[in-house]
């Protein structure tokens, strides 16, 4: 038998190097390298062996035979993020930080598929536990009155006798592992949770679901120092990525495809957690702008887009003055370079030196914005947190930021501005339309009920919001006026 060897992986990437590092060669992380000794068992699941190769069979990339449907759960928040459904072979890695529940998500999910449709047959599922066992789930099942579905469960940790198992024709058509940080292959020497025996046993788990056409989700805690192996050397091993998220002081919860064979990214669901698990969120605008406290200084609406979906979230700053030599800065739900960049700006284009001030800015919700169409919105709200003159009531905005303060076309105009005149919003600070000459000013949309101004540079908007608007006149202030303003 060989002699085990030993080698040091890094928990974040997965390099492997052969003597301990403070620091990974392969991503730079700090103290992430972890000693893992590797012993191959002969003819074990990871040894390859000495065999000759056989042959491979070639297949014409013309079929008769139509691709397997998609298997839906009927949870629309979950199958447009999947892209419509799961398909049959592939494998979905699910991850998100412990206790934001994807445990519960996915036995919703897996509850879900196994009923029968009016028309057909539910899909076979199968739930594998390594964390809980079957009575806690059976617990937590009935909590969520989902006691009665006809899911499979079992409580197992071991791949070969998941393999054992699973590796035969008429095996269930969705199999859910929680999680793999739970998996191991006894043929490795490492302990569950390391890169080793995750990798190992995620490609494993994989290899027999595209054997035997099963749909694989597969759960992956991560943490936020990324500690625990996983997810990461995952992601390129699986046909997708959702990553669940939230923040535990929120019910919200997300879920985002960020990797996606099989269909679009960057699509997201929205999920309420409540006492019978999770529910769907079917208008997410109403529900991130529920919280709203009628119209105050320092906060602005962001109409925004996540995926093809529009959602309008609050943003709100806080300015105030600072005994440090060095204010702070907290951001949440936003980039800080982001923001560092658009109070240069400001202070550059538009002379609001922000510099001896703390600056505080939160994402309503819980939410985590990415676009850069936030800009313009999160620069009303500095100035009007600054200025102490709120955002005109009832107003969404959005509009990327350049460096010289001129504001930039952003996609999807319609979709947004459509969202906000549902959520009854009446007038809308937006980045000059792409198809229109520069710089004019409001417009409406056609016929519709919505007041639509475009902001060309970011004077513009602090004009707007340094310049006292009477309530009563409802006006719009006209360039002209702007204009006059600034100079007066
Ligand atoms: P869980 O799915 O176990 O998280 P994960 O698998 O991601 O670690 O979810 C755990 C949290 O969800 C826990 O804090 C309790 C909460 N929860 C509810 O609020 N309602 C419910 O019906 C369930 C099942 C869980
Ligand atoms: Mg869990």
């Amino acid at each position: 038998m060989a002699k085990p060897r030993s080698q040091y992986v890094c928990q974040d990437c997965g390099a492997v190097a052969p003597k301990w590092a403070g620091r990974c060669e392969g991503c730079g992380a700090w103290n992430s390298l972890v000693e893992e000794t590797v012993q191959r068992a002969p003819g074990g699941l990871a040894g390859g062996g000495g065999k000759a190769g056989g042959k491979i069979r070639f297949v014409d990339l013309q079929s008769e035979s139509q691709p397997r449907p998609r298997l839906t759960c009927q949870i629309a928040e979950f199958d447009r993020v999947t892209g419509g459904g799961l398909v049959p072979g592939s494998a979905v890695l699910v991850a998100g930080d412990p206790g934001i529940g994807k445990s519960t998500l996915l036995l919703q999910v897996a509850a879900r598929m196994a009923v029968p449709e009016p028309q057909g047959r539910g899909a076979d599922c199968a739930y594998i536990s390594g964390e809980e066992s079957i009575d806690q789930v059976r617990l937590r099942a009935r909590r969520m009155g989902l006691a009665q579905a006809p899911v499979q469960l079992a409580s197992a940790t071991s791949v070969r006798d998941m393999v054992a198992s699973l590796d035969h024709p008429d095996g269930p058509a969705v199999v859910i592992v929680d999680s793999v940080q739970t998996l191991y292959i006894d043929s490795l020497e490492s302990a569950p949770g390391t890169v080793s025996q995750v990798r190992a046993a995620a490609q494993e788990l994989i290899r027999l679901a595209k054997k035997r056409g099963f749909a694989l989700l597969l759960v992956g805690h991560v943490t936020k120092e990324g500690t625990i192996a996983g997810p990461k050397v995952l992601e390129h091993m699986v046909d997708t990525v959702l990553t669940f998220e939230g923040d535990r002081g929120h019910h919200f919860r997300i879920l985002r495809a960020v990797k996606n064979r099989f269909g679009p990214t960057d699509e997201i669901g929205v999920f309420e957690m409540t006492d019978e698990g999770l529910s769907e969120v079917a208008n997410p605008s109403a529900l991130f702008l529920a919280e709203r406290r009628g119209n105050i200084a320092g906060a602005a609406v962001f109409a925004g887009l996540e995926g093809t979906r529009p959602l309008l979230v609050e943003i709100q700053a806080l300015v105030s003055s600072s005994p440090l030599a060095t204010p702070r800065r907290a951001v949440v739900g936003w980039d800080s370079g982001r923001l560092a960049m658009v109070l240069a700006v400001l202070e550059a284009r538009c002379g609001l030196a922000l510099a001896g001030q703390e600056v505080y800015l939160n994402v309503a919700g819980g939410l985590r914005i990415g676009e850069p169409a936030a800009d313009l919105a999160v620069a009303a709200a500095l100035v009007s947190a600054a200025t102490g003159q709120e955002v005109p009531e009832q107003t969404v905005i959005f509009g990327e930021i350049g460096l010289s303060g001129e504001i930039r076309p952003v996609s999807q105009v319609e979709l947004r501005l459509k969202e906000a005149e549902k959520l009854g919003f009446t007038r809308a600070w937006i980045a000059p339309r792409r198809k229109q000459a520069k710089g004019k000013s409001a417009g409406r949309t056609g016929g519709q009920s919505l007041a639509v101004e475009e902001i060309a540079h970011l004077q513009d908007l602090v004009a707007r919001l340094a310049a006292p608007e009477s309530p009563q006149s409802g006006a719009r202030i006209g360039r002209a006026q702007q204009s006059a303003y600034r100079q007066s």
